[in-house]
């Protein structure tokens, strides 16, 4: 049986592990500064904690919004659906490798369905 998540620490343990993948992705990296621009790792990865945190267990401090930040990103350098399909992927591979349980269950379909809004409204 693999652990759900359950607390913060965990869920950081989770973007650690997510985020080691996007670094390594050839496509999705280049978004995350990379030889493009300066990016701070430590930063998003503890507001993706609070961003999840909210959702799962109503107690982060996140007060961020996604949708502007992906039009930025958007304009920055272009997402196509084929970015959120590899960040989809990455991110069912991760938790399903690693984790299990109802925690895990709502993060999937919360990014899946943050990912079709995004590329409603970015499109
Ligand atoms: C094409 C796929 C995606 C790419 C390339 C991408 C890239 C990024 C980047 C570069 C940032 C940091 C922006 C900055 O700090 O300037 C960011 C922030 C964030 N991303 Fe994504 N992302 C993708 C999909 C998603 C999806 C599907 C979710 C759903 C959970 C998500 C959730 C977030 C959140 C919550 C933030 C923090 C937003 C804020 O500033 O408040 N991303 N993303």
């Amino acid at each position: 049986m693999k652990p759900d998540v359950s607390n913060r620490e965990e869920l950081y343990h989770a973007m650690v592990l997510f985020y080691d993948k996007i670094k390594e992705d050839e496509l999705l990296s280049p978004f995350f500064g990379g030889q493009n621009f300066p990016f701070n790792w430590d930063k998003h990865i503890q507001m993706m904690c609070s961003f999840w945190e909210n959702i799962l267990f109503f107690t982060g401090d996140y007060e961020g919004n996604p949708l502007g930040t992906h039009k930025l990103v958007h304009q920055k350098m272009i997402t196509q659906p084929i970015h959120f399909e590899r960040w989809m992927d990455l991110f069912y591979e991760v938790l399903e490798t690693h984790f299990e349980g109802d925690n895990i269950d709502k993060m999937k379909g919360h990014a899946q369905a943050i990912a079709k809004v995004m590329q409603q409204q970015i499109f």
